[in-house]
């Protein structure tokens, strides 16, 4: 018989390590709400065109790393491999333009890029999604960065910076772009060939490039920062402004372009420490120009993403204080087919007293107790044909040792009384 594995870049996130995805998912829900954010979810597949349009069909995610498949009425279909396209178009759809200004929305949930897996890095992996809609000016952005820093801080994450730069507007952006091709001309001997294919086609992304033989032109490259318009100057000066007086640390990182095309103005991620000093965390940027990408009216928004693997895996790293998932705080065991029968509506009652409760399925009383032992409750409730016939079980607290006998008709108060129920 063919055994089967998971396909390559997924992962089972097994009970023991679900803890730490639900404290993720608490301190996230709970820090945006504080914020003011509302929850969100969109699908997780949309119309390939969506994708297309508004995260850039000359990017790496469109080009390489998606989905896509006809679905079997001949639509291109793509699983998302990011929030922020279908979020505008949710907000787009459903009519969010009359709502008042700034929309705040939050979403979790799984992605999907066909990437070459490594640590952090899979095909099917989730984000943490936050935008905020409608506003242009820069304590938007603001809003954004504190949101995305109060969420690590509030997890415990030390050693946050922030990675900081503005990749202009259809205004300067053009004027930046030239410089740079025109820099990159003078030094096509040097350069690897996939920058030199990038000169054209993709010319921001030369600033990404990794190999050796391009870090001089790059570090000797014009920054985007320096050919800023006046418009996006202010805006970059006034976020700093901010950022200086709340002393949240940023490091001015020109060659931060991102590989999203729909991003405008302010580009930034957070680094922290745990997965190596390449390794972001989350990042996001500005993107006044998206909606109108997917045929909406002018709409400035600004936003960030984390991958939730990396949260988990720093968070493991950094010994993070995760609390355990609560146990059920009773076991109902039983000696023989009378008391099993008397166990199961003892176990029904309890827990229609909203108190959890499990109840062994199998085995003699040695193995019962082994089952409950796994994952240990607080008490252990022991019916002995015995004993109930004269109207009594057994109450054992599994922390104490203490024993004693509980009339059946006192179960429920006894409880009240041990769990506080
Ligand atoms: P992104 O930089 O492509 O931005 O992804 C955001 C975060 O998702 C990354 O910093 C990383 O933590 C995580 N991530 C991305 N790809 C993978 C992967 N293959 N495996 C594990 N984690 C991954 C966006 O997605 C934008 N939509 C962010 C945004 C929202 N900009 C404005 N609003």
């Amino acid at each position: 018989m063919a055994r089967f594995s998971r396909p390559k870049g997924t992962q089972d996130i097994l009970p023991e390590d679900q803890r730490y995805w639900e404290h993720l998912l608490n301190v996230v829900g709970s820090t945006a709400r504080d914020y003011g954010f509302e929850r969100i979810d969109t699908p997780a597949f949309e119309s390939t065109e969506l994708f297309a349009r508004g995260v850039g069909s000359g990017t790496d995610i469109v080009e390489k790393e998606m989905y896509s498949f006809k679905d079997k009425g001949n639509r291109d279909m793509s699983l998302r491999p990011e929030f922020t396209a279908g979020v505008i178009r949710a907000y787009l759809e459903n009519g969010m333009q009359v709502w008042p200004k700034p929309v705040k929305l939050y979403s979790t949930g799984p992605a999907f890029r066909y990437e070459a897996p490594q640590a952090g890095r899979y095909r099917q992996f989730h984000q943490f999604n936050a935008e905020v809609i409608g506003v242009p000016g820069p304590l938007a952005d603001l809003e954004i960065m504190l949101l995305a820093w109060d969420i690590y801080d509030r997890l415990g994450f030390k050693n946050l910076a922030f990675q900081l730069n503005s990749t202009g507007c259809p205004v300067c952006r053009p004027t930046y772009i030239k410089t740079l091709q025109t820099h990159y001309h003078e030094h096509i001997d040097i350069i690897c060939d996939d920058c030199r294919r990038r000169i054209d086609q993709n010319p921001l992304r030369v600033l990404d490039c990794k190999k050796g033989q391009c870090q001089p032109v790059i570090a000797a490259a014009p920054k985007t920062t320096e050919m800023l318009c006046d418009e996006c100057d202010a805006h970059f000066s006034e976020l700093k402004g901010y950022l200086d007086a709340l002393e949240r640390p940023y490091t001015l990182n020109h060659r931060l372009v991102r590989g999203l095309d729909y991003y405008t103005k302010t580009v930034f991620e957070v680094w922290a420490e745990g997965i190596g000093a390449q390794s972001a965390v989350c990042g996001g940027g500005r993107y006044d120009g998206l909606a109108e990408l997917l045929g909406g009216p002018r709409t400035p928004g600004v936003g960030f993403a984390a991958g939730m693997e990396r949260a988990v895996l720093v968070m493991k790293e950094q010994n993070v204080d995760v609390p355990e998932l609560p146990v059920p705080p009773v076991f109902v065991v039983y000696l023989g087919e009378t008391a099993r029968t008397y166990a199961v509506k003892l176990l029904t009652e309890i827990r229609a007293l909203g108190v959890g409760a499990r109840i062994a399925m199998r085995g003699g009383l040695r193995s019962q107790l082994k089952q409950a032992n796994r994952r240990a409750s607080k008490l252990v409730i022991l019916l002995g044909e015995d004993e109930l016939s004269r109207g009594e079980v057994t109450l054992r607290d599994m922390e104490t040792g203490e024993q004693s006998m509980v009339p059946t008709t006192a179960i429920a108060s006894v409880l009240q009384e041990r769990l506080g129920a």
